[in-house]
């Protein structure tokens, strides 16, 4: 077995696929993904994503947004794909774009978008500093300034305590 120095020789740690087989187990009352399995398994992916990045614990903030665009059926393969968008001191944007496959059909549909902030925090829970975000790309820069605005968005809403 080979040993790296770093994550970062190995992944993106910024970065996140997750795949899944949606099984008859997560089915809603018409047969396809319940909304809120779905909820769940993007947790998990704004949790994995943010705390790899951090290399601490994390806890969710907020649910910023989700959309579901399109149902998602049973049988087809579904990807997550994760990035971290945005650092402040201590929290963190992580966007997650979903995918799902008719594995059969060859057919890809992005089905849902979602923000989520996740706050990096020590053992007692109190927040810690998160490794500062260097956006290089104009990908990296666009997402960047749009998690951005949309946390001085929020900021603003819980100021006005709508
Ligand atoms: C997340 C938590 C640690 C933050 O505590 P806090 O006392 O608000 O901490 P801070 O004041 O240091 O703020 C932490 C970050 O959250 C941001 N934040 C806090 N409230 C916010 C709001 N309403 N909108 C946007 N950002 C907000 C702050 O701007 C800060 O970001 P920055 O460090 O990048 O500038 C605390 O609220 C908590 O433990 N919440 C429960 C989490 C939980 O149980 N999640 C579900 C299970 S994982």
């Amino acid at each position: 077995m080979e040993n790296f120095e770093t994550k970062e020789d190995v992944f993106d740690i910024k970065s996140l696929t997750m795949s899944i087989l949606m099984t008859p187990s997560v089915a809603n009352f018409k047969g396809r993904v319940h909304g809120g399995d779905l909820l769940k398994l993007l947790d998990q992916v704004a949790y994995a994503c943010a705390s790899r990045y951090c290399g601490k614990y994390v806890v969710t903030l907020s649910v910023d947004s989700v959309t579901f665009k399109y149902p998602i059926e049973v049988g087809t393969l579904v990807t997550f794909l994760a990035s971290v968008n945005y650092t402040g001191s201590s929290s963190l944007e992580v966007g997650i774009k979903v995918i799902s496959e008719d594995i059969h059909k060859r057919i890809v549909t992005h089905t849902n978008s979602a923000y989520f902030t996740m706050v990096c925090v020590d053992e007692n829970g109190k927040s810690v500093k998160a490794p500062p975000l260097e956006p290089k790309t104009e990908v990296e820069k666009r997402r960047y300034n749009n998690a951005l605005k949309r946390k001085q968005a929020r900021i603003e809403l819980s100021k006005k305590n709508i």
